[in-house]
């Protein structure tokens, strides 16, 4: 047989396959999501993340050590509140001494050049278990921004390297941007979640803080995932205001909304493998269905050669193993 062309050529090997590859892994590619708790000596493994902990501070310190051991130079906060601090205003998440501020200071303290992420949302400060402020059932808006903004400058202020918006007000990055500036965090920077979807793959996650919705949903304020288009329109609409970096989330159903907007902005983008995500592949690898460890770099590798420059993921540890 005359073939002009035989394509297998590029793939008969592994030497071969690994010079033509389009896309690579390396550790400065993750963002490593941790779940901070009060206390002292507390590692609580969550049960729908297994292999996955909630730890107190003293922990989550040397936990960074590890991490930056490692090679991984980022990190993203999440806390969780205690009942009695919850309110309908949000109020822990600016407390100057709240557990937020306190674990951004200590890892700052322990491993300075380790870049800090924080989540700015109010669902686990919230009786509600919402984004934001509640008034008659409604998630209203604007009183939310300006607690969004508190929020975000007493990040800053305790030494945060970026702020990660992740409640999908309108016009939030905006306001964040300008009362960084106003109060001198010219070097403070804003990850966006831009397109970020109402999704039941975050189940895992609002286990692991305790911060299910109360009532209702979340469907007001984020995304249907029947929409591509309008994932562009919140998108450049964040780059306008501010943004730095712009996020998708959740990632695997959503590898097309990833690229999409990777060719609309010129910032980077970064996606989330969230918490149900890494749960299916870890339930699916215990029943034996799935090869776990090939599981995670496909996923990871696919999530990036959709467009992600970068990728929040609970798999940071195990990828930079396998990838050595
Ligand atoms: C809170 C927030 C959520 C996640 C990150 N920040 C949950 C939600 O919006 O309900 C999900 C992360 C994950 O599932 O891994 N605003």
């Amino acid at each position: 047989m005359y073939l002009q062309r035989r394509n297998r050529i590029l793939r008969q090997s592994p030497a071969i396959r690994s010079m033509v590859a389009e896309t690579s892994l390396s550790a400065s590619d993750f963002i490593v999501p941790l779940f901070i708790d009060e206390g002292q000596g507390i590692k609580t493994e969550i049960a729908s993340m297994p292999g996955y902990y909630r730890n107190s501070l003293d922990i989550t310190v040397k936990e960074v050590k590890e991490l930056w051991k490692m090679g991984l130079k980022s990190v993203l906060l999440f806390i969780k509140c205690k009942d009695e601090l919850k309110d309908n205003t949000g109020k822990e998440a600016w407390n100057a001494d709240g557990l937020m501020q306190r674990s951004i200071k200590a890892i700052k303290a322990s491993v300075p050049d380790m870049l800090v992420m924080t989540d700015v949302a109010l669902d686990p400060f919230s009786s509600y278990g919402h984004d934001g402020i509640v008034e008659n059932g409604e998630i209203v808006n604007d009183p939310t921004v300006e607690a969004l903004v508190k929020m975000s400058i007493s990040h800053a202020q305790a030494g945060a390297d970026f702020v990660a918006p992740s409640d999908m007000m309108d016009g939030r990055i905006g306001a964040i941007r300008k009362g960084l500036e106003e109060n001198g965090f010219t070097n403070t920077g804003i990850m966006s979640y831009s397109a970020k979807y109402a999704s039941c793959f975050y189940g895992p996650f609002r286990d692991a803080l305790d911060s299910a919705p109360g009532f209702g949903d979340k469907k007001t304020y984020q995304m249907d995932y029947a929409n591509r288009t309008e994932a562009i329109k919140e998108t450049l609409m964040d780059v306008e205001e501010g943004a730095d970096i712009v996020m998708v989330k959740p990632a695997l159903a959503y590898l097309d909304i990833i690229r999409d907007v990777k060719n609309s902005v010129s910032v980077p983008v970064s996606a989330y493998n969230i918490s149900g995500e890494y749960a299916m592949i870890k339930a699916a690898a215990k029943m034996g269905w799935i090869n776990e460890d090939k599981a995670i770099l496909e996923t990871l590798t696919a999530i990036k050669r959709a467009g992600a420059d970068m990728i929040a993921t609970y798999f940071a540890k195990d990828a930079v193993k396998l990838i050595g």
